[in-house]
């Protein structure tokens, strides 16, 4: 299931979110102003928009019916052997992954890719993870990029596995504002991917090796992109990138790093669809994540 399907109800439409980025642009102009920072800040639309208290834990952007994978494999338990042997007629499906080697051809595999095209092309036809025998289409990702801000979700849904297309739906329209009215870019000036490229099954979390093996992917489209700052949407993808398992409250609002380069997580758009009292912290981060990138605040 998609994100967007795990939202409450809708929030209002296009004028509603434009009015939430506005009222958040507006907050922290005055907040700057009132800081003595932004000589260019309008005083004179200061909001009186309350500071919400730092919420601890995000829910999964991912979708409703999330499913935490098994914990047997991580946990040392060894399943009891059966009494019975196992059946010698039937032949278990070939494992489409095979440890290290396989992960480490994976990674020459990418580091070989001079582009991004080449590299999406790579990942069209990868069968290193189980993932590969449910998707209808790999989703690698999408936009120039010139701005050198990339986005980052953490698998595709039902929708994007449809459309081939990442972060598709309601979510996907809240982040096209906060791209396009927010930021004032186009999506086409960032580049927008996820940590999987492949959707799991039913939507549920991907598995550890899962992530492990897409990983290479996703390392070489970071160095083809060359972003000066990764926006990470939600726990999971701020979690992959950068190796903990904390709240998304805890990580937003910080500027982090994964291997030199600037991550600043904020809040996953499906997430803010169900929370829209969220949407000023995460305008905060993603003004953050511009004065990384050295673009001038939208109003400002
Ligand atoms: N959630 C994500 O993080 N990415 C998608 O592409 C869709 C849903
Ligand atoms: Fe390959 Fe990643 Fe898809 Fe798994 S999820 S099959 S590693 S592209």
């Amino acid at each position: 299931m998609s994100p967007q399907s795990n939202q409450e109800g809708p929030e209002g439409g296009v004028e509603a979110e434009l009015a939430a980025l506005s009222l958040a642009l507006q907050h922290t102009l005055a907040r700057r102003a009132a800081r003595g920072q932004d000589q260019m800040a309008r005083v004179d639309r200061a909001p009186t928009v309350p500071t919400a208290p730092p919420s601890q834990s995000e829910p999964a952007a991912h979708g409703a019916t999330h499913q935490r994978p098994p914990a047997a494999e991580s946990g040392g338990h060894k399943p009891v052997a059966a009494s019975a042997p196992a059946p010698m007629t039937k032949a278990a499906p070939p494992p489409v992954h095979a440890g290290d080697g396989h992960l480490k051809g994976l990674a020459e595999k990418a580091a070989g890719a001079p582009s991004l095209e080449a590299l999406r092309a790579c990942v069209a036809d990868c069968t290193a993870c189980g993932l590969a025998s449910t998707r209808t289409q790999t989703v690698f990702g999408e936009g120039g990029g010139a701005r050198r801000i990339l986005f980052l979700g953490e698998a595709p849904g039902e929708e994007e596995d449809r459309t081939g297309r990442p972060i598709e739906g309601p979510a996907g329209s809240l982040l096209d504002d906060i791209i396009t009215k927010g930021m004032g870019l186009t999506r086409d000036d960032v580049h927008i991917a996820n940590v999987i490229k492949c959707r799991p099954p039913g939507s549920r979390d991907p598995l550890p090796e899962e992530k492990t093996q897409c990983a290479a992917w996703l390392e070489r489209q970071i160095e083809l992109l060359d972003p000066i700052v990764i926006i990470p949407l939600g726990r999971h993808a701020a979690g992959h990138l950068l190796g903990v398992d904390a709240p998304l409250g805890r990580l937003r609002g910080k500027i982090h790093e994964h291997h030199g380069r600037k991550v600043v997580p904020t809040f996953h758009p499906a997430y803010l669809l169900r929370s829209p009292q969220e949407k000023r912290r995460a305008w905060e981060d993603i003004q953050l994540a511009m004065s990384v990138a050295g673009l001038p605040s939208k109003g400002s």
